[in-house]
C-alpha cells in the first residue's frame, strides 16, 4: 500500500504520525508557490563558543527552567529596563550576517568555526487574510536549530540539508517580532553525517526562511505523479491540516492537459485518486515538459509546475518512459566555489547544472546530502535526472537508534520536498558504508521507508566493492545490499587510490546480479592548469590519462548503464592539505572552484557523447 506521506507509516502494523527525531512538525511542501513573506537577508549574530547563552553554569539548559536568566539567555532577546540592569548580551549592537549563506564563507573569523552562533532577526507581520494560519519555514540550517519566536520557544531541529517549519499562528504581532535561532555545526559522532567526511562543514542558516500564510484549512502535501510504470494514469494523493481536514473535497486541475479531477479526504485529511490521462506529454531530458498543475481546495490554490515520466528497470536497463537509457553523469557538491561557500539560490543552480549540461550531462549524483531546492526545480527545467541521497556517509553509528530515527527522519524530509519532481529518479540511502550486519540491517530499514513512500523511484546506494583474494585486479561487489536495490552503485578509484592509471588495463568487474550498474564515483585529483606529463600526479595530464583509461575500462561492464565521475568541481575540505596543490581544495573536480575547465573535462564530454548516440532513450 503506497504511503507517499511521512505522516502515516506503517511500521510492524502500527500507524503513527512521525513528528522526526526532533519534534519539528509535518513538513508544507512547494512553499515557492505558497503565500510567504521572506525573511531573507541581513540578520544579526552572535557566535556563543561555549553556549552559555543556552546552558547555565551548571550545564542546565536555560529554555528548560521555568524563569531563566534575563542577564545571560540569549534566546530571550531581552533588553535592559534600567541602568543598573546586567544584561551580558545585545543583539542591536551585534554583527550582520547574511541569511542564507553559511557563516564560514561570509566570516573570515568564522572559516573554521565549529559551534554555536545565535542569530537574530526582528519583523513586522500583517497576515494578509484574516484567520489564516502562519508557519515559519527553514530551507535548512546545519546542522542543529533550536528556534525561538519573541522569546519562546517553538521547537528544535536536528539535520543539516532538509527544511524544517514550526507554526507560529497567534504568536506574532503585527510590529517587533523576532526570531531568535541557535544554530550548532559540531560535528559529533551520533550525528548523520558522523564526524569524519570529506567535506567542508559550513554552519549555518544556509537556506531560505520565511513566514508562510494558510488557510485555516490548507493542502499540506501532495502527490502527483504517473502510476508506477504507466503512462496513462495520474496518482494522487493530499494531505490537508486544519481543523476542517475531514471529508473534504479537493479539485485538481491540469489545463494543458485537459484534466479536471477531484478527491475525498478522510478522517485525518488524506484523499488519494487515480485520474486517467491520454496523450500526456512526457517529462524527458530531451523534452522536460513541465504541466502546471492545481490543487484546490474551498477556492485556495495551490499550483506547481510538474513533469510526468515513468522510470524503472528491466533486467540490466533503466527505462526513462519505456525506453533505455545511459546516465550520462556527475557528482556534485552544493558548494558555489566562485563565491564561496554552500551553494542556495536559483543562480548558483544554474550555474553548477549548466556546467553539467554543457559536458553533456542527462543526470547528476547530488552528493551526498539534499540539496536545496532549487537544484531540483532548476534539474526538473533543463531536463536533468537527479540522483538524492541522505548523509549515511562512512562509519555512522549503525546500533545507535537515535541516529537511526535522525537517518530516517532526514530521509522523510528529502522524499517529501521532492517526491514531485520528475528529475528525481534515484533515491540514495548511503556512500561507502563499512558492511557489517548492524549497517546492513539499517540501510534495509531505510529502504524499507523508501519504497513505503515512493514504490515508483529507483533505490540505490554507493556500495562496497574490493578486489577479489588471490586476483590481480578482479573486482567484485559482495555487499548484501546488492540483494535491496535497483541500481548496483559503487565507488571505483584504480589508477587514484589504487595504483595508477595503467591499472586499469587489467581491471575485470565480477558483478553477479543482472541490474543496471552505475558507477557512482571515479576520478582524481588535478590542479587546473598545472601541466606536466601524464604520469606527473597533480597534473591536468595524469588526470586527463586517467579518465581516458578508466572510461575504457568502465565501458566493457555489460550492465553498464551510468557513471558520475567524482566530481564536477573542485571543493572545499579540510582532509586536504598538500600546500600549493590542495591548500584546503579537494582537486578532483573536471573544473576548477573558479569554474576553469581541465582537461579531463573534454575526455569524459567525447565519452558521453558515444554514449549519447548509444542509447536511444537519451
Ligand atoms: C570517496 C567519497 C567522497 C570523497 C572522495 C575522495 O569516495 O565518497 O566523498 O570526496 O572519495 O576521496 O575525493
Amino acid at each position: 500500500m503506497k504511503k507517499h506521506f511521512c505522516l502515516q507509516l506503517i511500521l510492524s502494523g502500527m500507524i503513527f504520525l512521525s513528528t522526526g527525531l526532533s519534534g519539528q512538525e509535518a513538513q508544507i511542501i512547494n512553499i515557492e508557490n505558497r503565500n510567504t513573506q521572506t525573511l531573507d537577508g541581513v540578520w544579526k549574530y552572535i557566535v556563543d563558543p561555549y553556549e552559555s547563552g543556552y546552558y547555565d553554569y551548571r550545564r542546565e539548559a536555560r529554555d528548560q527552567q521555568p524563569n531563566p536568566s534575563k542577564s545571560e539567555s540569549l534566546f530571550l532577546g531581552y533588553k535592559p529596563t534600567s541602568p543598573s540592569e546586567r544584561v551580558e548580551y545585545d543583539f542591536d549592537k551585534a554583527d550582520n550576517i547574511l541569511v542564507p549563506r553559511d557563516w564560514n564563507s561570509q566570516k573570515e573569523k568564522l572559516f573554521y568555526y565549529e559551534g554555536s552562533v545565535w542569530y537574530y532577526k526582528s519583523f513586522d507581520f500583517i497576515p494578509e487574510k484574516p484567520g489564516s494560519r502562519q508557519f515559519i519555514y527553514f530551507g535548512a540550517a546545519n546542522y542543529e536549530a533550536d528556534v525561538y519566536l519573541n522569546g519562546s520557544k517553538l521547537g528544535k531541529h536536528i539535520g543539516g540539508f532538509t527544511p524544517f517549519n514550526f507554526e507560529v499562528s497567534g504568536k506574532l504581532k503585527p510590529q517587533g517580532n523576532f526570531v531568535i535561532v541557535k544554530v550548532d555545526n559540531t560535528r559529533k559522532p551520533e550525528n548523520v553525517p558522523t564526524i569524519n567526511t570529506d567535506w567542508w562543514n559550513y554552519g549555518g542558516l544556509t537556506r531560505e526562511v520565511s513566514i508562510v500564510e494558510v488557510p485555516q484549512t490548507f493542502i499540506q502535501d501532495y502527490y502527483v505523479q504517473l502510476a508506477d510504470k504507466n503512462s496513462s494514469v495520474i496518482e494522487v494523493s493530499v494531505q490537508l491540516n486544519g481543523p476542517d481536514r475531514a471529508n473534504q473535497l479537493v479539485a485538481i486541475e491540469i489545463p494543458e492537459a485537459g484534466i479536471k479531477g477531484s478527491l475525498k479526504t478522510d478522517d485525518n485529511g488524506l484523499g488519494k485518486t487515480n485520474i486517467k490521462a491520454k496523450d500526456l506529454k512526457l517529462w524527458s531530458p530531451d523534452s522536460p515538459f513541465l504541466y502546471k498543475v492545481m490543487l484546490i481546495l474551498n477556492n485556495d490554490v495551490l499550483s506547481d509546475r510538474i513533469g510526468f515520466r515513468t522510470i524503472q528497470t528491466m533486467g540490466k536497463e533503466i527505462l526513462v518512459n519505456g525506453k533505455p537509457v545511459f546516465l550520462r553523469g556527475l557528482s556534485i557538491h552544493e558548494e558555489n566555489g566562485v563565491r564561496g561557500g554552500r551553494a542556495y539560490s536559483r543562480e548558483d543552480a544554474q550555474m553548477l547544472l549548466g556546467w553539467a549540461k554543457e559536458l553533456g550531462c542527462n543526470f547528476v549524483r547530488l552528493a551526498h546530502y539534499p540539496h536545496n531546492e532549487n537544484m531540483i526545480r532548476v534539474a526538473d527545467e533543463m531536463g536533468i535526472m537527479v540522483w538524492s541521497e541522505v548523509p549515511v556517509y562512512w562509519t555512522i553509528q549503525w546500533k545507535n537508534p537515535e541516529t537511526f530515527q535522525n537517518a530516517r527522519a532526514q530521509l522523510c524530509d528529502m522524499i517529501t520536498r521532492d517526491k514531485n519532481r520528475a528529475a528525481v529518479i534515484v533515491w540514495s540511502m548511503a556512500n561507502e558504508t563499512p558492511i557489517s550486519p548492524e549497517r546492513t540491517e539499517f540501510i534495509k530499514n531505510m529502504i524499507l521507508t523508501t519504497r513505503e513512500m515512493d514504490p515508483v523511484r529507483l533505490v540505490s546506494a554507493a556500495l562496497e566493492r574490493h578486489t577479489k583474494e588471490g586476483t590481480l585486479n578482479t573486482q567484485v561487489i559482495a555487499d548484501p545490499l546488492q540483494e535491496y536495490v535497483d541500481i548496483i552503485s559503487f565507488n571505483e578509484y584504480i589508477g587514484w587510490y589504487d595504483g595508477l592509471p595503467e591499472k586499469c588495463k587489467t581491471a575485470v568487474f565480477d558483478i553477479k546480479y543482472e541490474k543496471p550498474v552505475l558507477i557512482s564515483e571515479f576520478g582524481g585529483g588535478a590542479l587546473q592548469g598545472f601541466h606536466g606529463p601524464k604520469d606527473q600526479i597533480w597534473t591536468e595530464e595524469f588526470q586527463e590519462d586517467l579518465y581516458r583509461e578508466t572510461v575504457e575500462m568502465i565501458d566493457k561492464i555489460p550492465q553498464l548503464r551510468g557513471v558520475t565521475p567524482w566530481i564536477l568541481a573542485d571543493f572545499r575540505s579540510p582532509r586536504r592539505m598538500l600546500p600549493d596543490i590542495q591548500d584546503g581544495w579537494n582537486r578532483k573536480g573536471l573544473i576548477s572552484e573558479t569554474g576553469n575547465k581541465k582537461k579531463a573535462f573534454f575526455v569524459l564530454q567525447k565519452y558521453y557523447e558515444k554514449k549519447k548516440a548509444e542509447f536511444p532513450g537519451k
